[in-house]
């Protein structure tokens, strides 16, 4: 059975994870940095790349003891190798490149949205290549049609902030803190989601393209209006984004082609009134509907070591020791640059 290291270090998040063939997560385990950088409200990427380098190493050892394994008994490491803030990625690949070369083992570098896009069929084995995936992170907001590893058409993506983002700049106004999207949710829980006029920026286009500016700005003003309850203010943030994603995503599925499933992955991805909206969507079009579940949504090793493994299955080689990190690095080459898209993780 086939075992893979898997190294995540993009963002704000240090993770290994031991992963087996079957999709069996041996051991996990994932350092958040989320206190070093909440007096920021948002991450200040040479504090991540030093608190990376400091908590790396003792990770992996860990990840390896708990699961009572060596180094000597994986087949392969896996790393992050972009897009992400490129000081963090540098840390993983670098400790990749090291371990891999000093146990002589094979090195996979691997697209940390690729990692996302797959880290649905780690959980959900009956989930069959293609599918509609919408991907909803810190740094990006894209629709592609998933053919197999290393085969993606991305359909749309955000012509400026990610949903991700909006989340955590909605959050920071309403002074929620950091990381804002789970801070929001919970909010919105106690708010009316119809209580706040709040603009769906291009929904209705024919343009499947996403876009959020205009619904952070309309959430400054609303805040500074002084009239909305701050619960209402979340909730109709919430709802204005759910509508967004999915008419755009309604949109892009009547044009992708036949698919089996909708699937939705990244951080944001772990909302469950954004779950529960599209797999109404999903069930519209007769489609089954999989999300991974909420600790493999946010960034974590295990989607790493799984994107490996996917990739060794389909006969892809392992990459050279001096495979650069790359801090933009898109899942279709062939797709047009987006002004404001990819621009963080
Ligand atoms: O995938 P991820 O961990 O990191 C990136 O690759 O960007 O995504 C982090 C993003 C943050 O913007 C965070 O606020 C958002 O995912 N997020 C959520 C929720 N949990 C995390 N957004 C909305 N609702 C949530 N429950
Ligand atoms: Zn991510």
């Amino acid at each position: 059975m086939v075992l893979v290291l898997g190294i995540e270090s993009s963002c704000d998040e240090t993770a290994a994870a031991l992963v087996d063939g079957d999709g069996h997560i041996l051991a996990q385990s994932i350092a958040s940095q989320e206190e070093a950088h909440a007096p920021y409200g948002g991450v200040v990427p040479e504090i991540a790349a030093r608190a990376h380098a400091e908590r790396l190493v003792p990770l992996i050892e860990q990840v390896l003891k708990r699961a009572d394994k060596g180094l000597h008994d994986c087949d392969a490491i896996a790393a992050t190798a972009g897009p992400g803030l490129i000081g963090g990625v540098m840390v993983g690949l670098v400790t990749a490149k090291a371990l891999a070369m000093a146990s002589d083992l094979p090195l996979l570098a691997i697209n940390h949205l690729e990692g996302h896009a797959l880290s649905p069929r780690l959980a959900d084995p009956g989930l069959e290549f293609p599918y509609a995936l919408l991907l909803v992170s810190g740094g990006h907001c894209q629709i592609l049609r998933v053919d197999g590893p290393g085969r993606y058409r991305r359909l749309a993506t955000t012509i400026d902030d990610a949903l991700g983002e909006a989340f955590d700049k909605t959050a920071k106004i309403l002074g929620l803190g950091y990381p804002g999207g789970p801070a929001v949710e919970r909010l919105a829980l106690q708010g009316n989601p119809r209580a706040v006029p709040l603009p769906r920026p291009l929904v209705g286009s024919g343009e499947v393209q996403f876009s959020f500016a205009g619904l952070k700005s309309a959430v400054l003003r609303a805040v500074e209006s002084g009239q909305h309850r701050p619960e209402d203010i979340a909730a109709s943030f919430q709802q204005a984004a759910v509508d967004c994603i999915v008419d755009r995503t309604r949109i892009a599925l009547a044009v992708m082609g036949e698919v089996t499933a909708l699937v939705v992955a990244g951080g944001v991805a772990a909302n469950a009134v954004i779950r529960a909206a599209l797999e109404r969507l999903a069930g519209d079009h007769d489609l089954a509907f999989s999300a991974p579940p909420i600790a493999l949504c946010t960034d974590n090793a295990a989607m790493i070591a799984w994107a490996g493994i996917e990739r060794l299955r389909c006969g892809f080689s392992a990459d050279p020791l001096d495979v650069s990190a790359r801090p933009r690095w898109p899942l279709d080459p062939s797709a047009e640059t987006v002004r404001g898209a990819g621009v963080k993780a």
